[in-house]
């Protein structure tokens, strides 16, 4: 399949055809996301939790983001790639935002960035625009600032809230973002901005009625055991299936039934009589 763009996920609203998205972080996991035949693939700061252990996505570098892109472009040469925006990367000003989205696509190869933030990086969003890089927009829950927020909480649940939300919305694709991921919000709003904004709106527990929906790769395959959002179906348990078949391996060591004589190499026709000569 060639690799989709951004004007087909567009049509793909239009027709109601469901874009579908999961983060990735590695090689691996991009080659099996490409041959499942994901529509596009995030590389998220969530790789901080997911990949290195940290209690948030906060210290996440640029560099990290890089390296890490890298391997899920070579994974999947055909899926529509983004790169994540690291905390700090994009904050403190128009030219360190523009030239770090940049550094996504000249030395990751990754087909457009995303960052977080509405009315308040509208700015960011138009610089990085005018660069003419593609932009995702992220609003409603934003681990970036869940400082301020009070925490990983859903946004939108009250009436005021919903509005800003909306707000936030409106401001993105002002600012010439071509595609939102709304996260955390309830099903009503994300049903609203879907229908009222013109570019693709892709949900990330926002509801069935978005454009399209993404899951962190590692909560849907069961690999991240810290927390598990309300949002989050895991579809397999790698982690006890990994787990269980560590445990076989250390039993199978421990009994000495592996290595097994299929997992050993032979020596060449007519050495083993030389070396049992030699050495028995
Ligand atoms: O980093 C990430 O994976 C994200 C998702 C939480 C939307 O930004």
């Amino acid at each position: 399949m060639p690799k989709k763009t951004v004007h087909e996920f567009v049509a793909m609203k239009t027709t109601g055809e469901k874009i579908t998205f999961l983060t990735s972080y590695d090689y691996p996991t991009a080659q099996f996301a490409e041959a499942a035949g994901l529509d596009m693939l995030l590389v998220g700061d969530s790789l901080g939790m997911c990949v290195y252990g940290y209690s948030g996505t906060i210290p996440v570098t640029m560099d990290q983001c890089i390296v890490h892109s890298e391997a899920v472009r070579r994974g999947a040469p055909n899926t529509f790639v983004i790169g994540d925006m690291p905390f700090m990367s994009y904050q403190s000003s128009l030219e360190k935002a523009v030239e770090n989205a940049g550094r996504f696509l000249k030395e990751a190869g990754v087909d457009a960035v995303k960052l977080e933030g509405g009315v308040r990086v509208a700015p960011q969003i138009r610089a990085i625009v005018d660069a003419g890089i593609v932009v995702m927009g992220h609003i409603g829950l934003t681990p970036q600032s869940s400082g301020q927020l009070g925490g990983h909480k859903a946004q939108g649940r009250t009436l005021e809230s919903a509005r800003g939300v909306v707000a936030d919305a409106l401001a993105v694709q002002e600012a010439g973002a071509q595609m939102i991921l709304l996260e955390a919000v309830p099903p009503e709003l994300g049903e609203y901005i879907a229908r009222t904004l013109t570019i693709p709106a892709l949900s990330i527990g926002a509801g069935v009625d978005c454009d399209g929906q993404l899951l962190i790769v590692s909560d849907m395959i069961g690999q991240f055991q810290a927390f598990t959002p309300k949002f989050v179906k895991k579809y397999c348990d790698v982690a006890g299936i990994v787990t269980d078949a560590m445990k076989e391996y250390v039993s199978d060591v421990r009994a000495s039934r592996f290595p097994a004589a299929e997992n050993c190499y032979r020596m060449l026709d007519g050495e083993k009589e030389r070396f049992d000569a030699e050495f028995k």
